[in-house]
């Protein structure tokens, strides 16, 4: 589905034409599909796709216009378009674009449809592989995050901490790493406190998924990601605007599923953990309160500012988990704040880190990778504003919401020690309107930069 076609002879040309090149592409198409094309008024213009007729009705080949390589603001992925407009057939590159890869992976990421309700499954052209691209890579990364999109978009009636632990295990076990699973009363048992506080008022329990794969003394690579199936706010409910889309509040568990799924099928040489905490943030008897303190797992004890702040909650007792066997690298992926929107929007996911070597290693493969990600401080004193006020730490606190992203990535960061980096990523998940390499709906990011990242520092051995 989100591969490549084999090569065949009947497989289409498609002529990629920036302005300066139009007139060489014009020299290897011939007089006649030139006359049509420019009878058709074709622009060698970013975007503007021209079918070419053959004989007997059959179809010649493709222009699509292109920006110049040094275009300022080019998208490499813009190839992706041609997944959703050509017609139905199997089509080759006759003339490269510049990174051929990431058009490539942007024709196989743009294939992506969450068709699952749907009726008839839309018909989609093929791509054949271009010359000098790693197609198996490619391959998999667009079924990857295909999968992760899938679970993003998945509804919460359909994915809810059952369905969303069912794939986790499913995941691991194709995979044969090894998987603990808590659920329930025996969160408290296991010393899993405030996920069980927040997870307790939904009709399917809480839980967390802790799978382990690789060789023992490999480098320990650990995962972590916000499995919210549904955020309702809690007893702090959200109003209609803010829930519309809390469907996608385990858009950080796919992040890392997504991720880890990467690593796994390339065989990347790590000891990876992925740690998945998974509730949904219901609202009934049980629930947490506005007030609450509950004593967590490492200790501290955390104050119930807000019931809408439920993931930092979740991933403050995985983050403490995580961090008891002291990981070379800890990585969490989290739809975490709203303020992280209102800073840099939905497409630039914000990271957190102390380690300025790994921020800089990650800030280039985001741009390499075409995954953007953008740096943000870990503002030391804006500590004070989530000091509790019977506790030790609250949940909310008292920035009457500034810097929220920040203060969230300050809560987190109370609960890492021993890890060598840590790096927290406050998502989206989500593409407010379709892009060339994607539909409007569920997104992975970030994934995409850290598993190029993974497999620079810890190749397959
Ligand atoms: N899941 C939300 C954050 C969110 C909202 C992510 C919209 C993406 C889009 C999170 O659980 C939340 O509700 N956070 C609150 C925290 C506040 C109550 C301190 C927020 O950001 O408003
Ligand atoms: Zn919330
Ligand atoms: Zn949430």
């Amino acid at each position: 589905m989100f591969s490549f076609a084999p090569p065949t002879p009947e497989s289409a040309p498609i002529w990629f034409v920036a302005a300066d090149g139009w007139e060489a592409v014009k020299a290897s198409i011939g007089v006649p599909a030139v006359a049509f094309a420019e009878r058709c008024g074709f622009k060698p213009k970013p975007g503007r796709l021209q079918l070419v007729p053959g004989e007997g009705g059959a179809l010649a080949g493709v222009l699509f216009g292109v920006d110049a390589p040094d275009a300022p603001g080019r998208d490499p992925f813009a190839p992706g378009k041609l997944a959703t407009s050509l017609p139905e057939g199997v089509y080759h590159v006759a003339n490269p674009p510049a990174d051929v890869g990431l058009a490539a992976l942007g024709f196989l990421l743009a294939l992506y449809r969450y068709d699952r309700f749907k009726a008839e499954p839309t018909q989609k052209p093929r791509l054949v592989a271009p010359a000098g691209v790693d197609a198996d890579r490619i391959e998999r990364i667009a079924a990857a995050v295909a999968f992760g999109r899938d679970l993003v978009n998945a509804p919460a009636n359909v994915l809810g901490p059952d369905a969303l632990e069912h794939a986790a295990v499913k995941l691991a076990g194709h995979f044969d790493a090894a998987v603990r699973m808590v659920r329930g009363e025996e969160l408290l048992g296991a010393n899993f406190p405030l996920i069980h506080a927040v997870g307790r008022a939904a009709a399917e329990s809480p839980r967390i998924v802790d799978f382990v794969w690789g060789r023992d003394d490999a480098p320990k690579v650990t995962l972590i990601g916000k499995g919210v199936t549904f955020d309702s706010g809690g007893l702090d409910i959200k109003p209609a605007s803010g829930m519309e889309l809390m469907k996608k509040d385990m858009g950080g568990a796919a992040t890392a599923l997504t991720l880890a799924r990467l690593v796994m099928e390339t065989g990347l040489d790590v000891r990876l953990r992925v740690i998945t905490p998974i509730v949904e943030n219901a609202i009934s008897g049980p629930a947490m309160r506005p007030g609450d303190v509950i004593v967590s797992r490492k200790g501290l004890t955390v104050e119930i500012g807000n019931t809408d702040a439920e993931g930092r909650l979740i991933l403050a007792d995985a983050l403490a988990l995580a961090d008891e066997d002291a990981p070379e690298l800890l990585i969490d992926f989290a739809t975490l704040t709203g303020a992280a929107r209102v800073a840099l929007g939905p497409d630039l996911p914000p990271f957190y880190t102390d380690d300025d070597a790994l921020a800089a290693a990650i800030a280039e493969h985001a741009v390499r990778a075409r995954d953007p990600l953008w740096r943000m401080p870990l503002w030391r004193a804006y500590g004070a504003m989530i000091d509790g006020t019977v506790s030790d730490v609250s949940n909310s606190g008292t920035g009457a919401g500034m810097a929220g992203s920040i203060t969230a990535a300050l809560f987190l960061k109370r609960f890492v020690e021993k890890a060598k980096s840590w790096v927290h990523f406050d998502v989206y998940a989500w593409n407010p309107k379709a892009r060339a390499h994607g539909p409007a709906g569920g997104e992975i990011q970030a994934a995409r930069a850290l598993f190029d990242l993974l497999t620079e520092r810890y190749p397959k051995r």
